[in-house]
């Protein structure tokens, strides 16, 4: 259970992608211990949301939980599952967050080719506007209710300092991700959508267990200043704060480090 108040998205509906494992299902529990009605992206099958999200759900939790599947890196992807979530949406949303995404895999510089560039970009990138683009009416309709209607991205630590070698094409779409955020805020400022993003750090999660050996894991937590590694539930309050309304009604285009001190901006 985490700190927040269990009322703080009482009423309110919330769209979280990539939500079936890792800091995407820290952050939709996190919405459901705080009353919020979740459309969730389990990812491109329920199989993760059944292992992670799923269980410790109270029923009144699950109740106000809804699953749906996507494979964000084909091209239509973004406007797919948007058109899934207009199909369950009974309202207005209050709050998007774009969290699905991945590394595909650690490409070196000099073996980039169009079908890695497609494969990277989509995913991050494209898919991410294009679900946006596709539920920015029905957010804008949430920002006509009292504190407006919030989306919170995820960046990465890797969109300031490059990230590590094979990454150069990730941590280049993250840095799309966190430049997009603050043009998305000036732009929908006069809508009541505030626009912010979460950069994580080293997280351990399946993100890394994929990406990076233990050594490397290691010799990373030894370098950060709290000397540890992150946890999907370091990240979700960070989310949790960008979208309460109570919480950062006046902060809009942040970008928000959450790292241990990994870096400091
Ligand atoms: N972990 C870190 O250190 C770190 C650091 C900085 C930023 N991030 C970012 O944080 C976000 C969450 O990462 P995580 O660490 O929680 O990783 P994770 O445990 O691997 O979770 C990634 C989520 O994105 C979904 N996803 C990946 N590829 C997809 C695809 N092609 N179509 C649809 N959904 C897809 C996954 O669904 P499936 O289950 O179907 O794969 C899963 O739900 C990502 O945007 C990542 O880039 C992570």
């Amino acid at each position: 259970m985490n700190g927040f108040d269990p009322a703080l998205f009482s009423g309110k509906t919330v769209v979280v992608t990539g939500a079936g494992r890792g800091i995407g299902a820290a952050v939709a529990r996190g919405f459901l211990e705080t009353g919020a009605s979740v459309i969730a992206h389990a990812g491109r099958s329920l199989d993760h949301a059944e292992a992670d999200l799923l269980p410790g759900l109270s029923d009144d939790q699950k109740s106000r939980l809804t699953l749906l599947t996507a494979d964000l890196s084909v091209r239509g992807g973004g406007e797919t599952l948007a058109g899934d979530i207009l199909g369950v949406l009974d309202g207005p949303l209050d709050v998007l967050v774009n969290n699905a995404g991945t590394m595909v895999g650690r490409i070196p510089a000099a073996e980039v080719d169009d079908e890695a560039f497609d494969a990277i970009v989509d995913l991050n990138v494209r898919s991410v506007v294009a679900l946006t683009t596709v539920l920015l009416p029905a957010l804008k309709d949430g920002g006509k209710a009292e504190g407006g209607s919030a989306i919170v991205n995820t960046s990465s630590i890797s969109a300031i300092v490059g990230g590590s070698p094979g990454s150069s094409l990730y941590s280049s779409s993250k840095a799309f991700v966190s430049t997009w955020t603050r043009a998305l805020a000036r732009e929908l400022a006069p809508d009541h959508v505030r626009v912010n993003a979460v950069s994580p750090g080293t997280i351990m999660t399946d993100f890394h267990r994929r990406y990076s050996s233990e050594e490397k894991l290691q010799a990373t937590a030894a370098s950060i200043p709290m000397k540890r590694l992150g946890t999907a539930e370091d990240c979700a309050p960070a989310y949790l704060f960008l979208s309460s309304a109570r919480l950062s009604g006046y902060l809009t285009g942040q970008v928000i480090e959450v790292n241990g001190g990994q870096f400091m901006g």
